[in-house]
């Protein structure tokens, strides 16, 4: 699902398609605005696209996006309906490598404003570099994964990253814990009737 032409997620958006405020935009196939149900209550947050990403233009569509889905849908959840899917960096860094303190802090504030816009109850901050600039570097996600944490009045939870998972499998049967935690949560707060067939 696509903003509304003319809505503040579709000006949004076009900002973000457009920006040279950092030089990701040099390197970059596409800015990657992020997409799902601009009305979800679920926004979920990786960190930075990959090359896939970067070839589609699109967020988690590569390795990490095929495990994030298959997560998704064993909650009930789907990227057109539940949740809208962003990134801490608009840009995919060279490499892949992690986003530097300067590049995530230029890119922030669009986050901060498709946070505004969306006006999501959960934050799903998957990974490390999620859960440092949404919550604080002092933060340490084998720490803090799988615990509700209060964003300005939404609920944030770190889980950890996809890609991690796909690197130490033994990671997967926590990380099920923490969204099966997410789903009863939106349970209570969303919709009492919401479906899943695993929880
Ligand atoms: N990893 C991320 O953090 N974000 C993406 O969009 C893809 C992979
Ligand atoms: N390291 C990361 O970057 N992310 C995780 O989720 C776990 C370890």
């Amino acid at each position: 699902m696509i903003a509304e032409p003319g809505s503040p997620l579709a000006s949004l958006r076009e900002e973000v398609l457009g920006c040279t405020k950092c030089d990701l935009c040099k390197s970059r196939r596409h800015a990657i605005f992020g997409e799902g149900n601009p009305a979800a209550r679920i926004m979920i947050i990786g960190e930075a696209p990959g090359y896939d990403e970067d070839v589609q233009g699109r967020p988690f569509v590569g390795k990490s996006g095929q495990l994030l889905d298959k997560i998704l849908a064993a909650c009930g959840f789907t990227r057109t309906q539940h949740v809208f899917i962003s990134n801490i960096v608009k840009c995919r860094p060279p490499g892949n490598r992690t986003p530097s303190l300067k590049e995530a802090e230029v890119c922030m504030p669009y986050l901060k404003r498709q946070i505004e816009i969306i006006n999501p109850e959960f934050l799903v901050l998957l990974g490390a570099t999620a859960l440092r600039y949404m919550v604080g570097e002092k933060y340490k996600i084998t720490a803090m994964r799988g615990t509700w944490i209060d964003i300005e009045g939404r609920k944030a939870m770190p889980v950890y990253h996809p890609a991690a998972l796909l690197r130490n499998p033994a990671l997967k049967r926590p990380t099920w814990e923490d969204f099966k935690a997410l789903v009863w949560k939106y349970r209570e707060i969303v919709n009492p009737q919401h479906h899943s067939e695993h929880v």
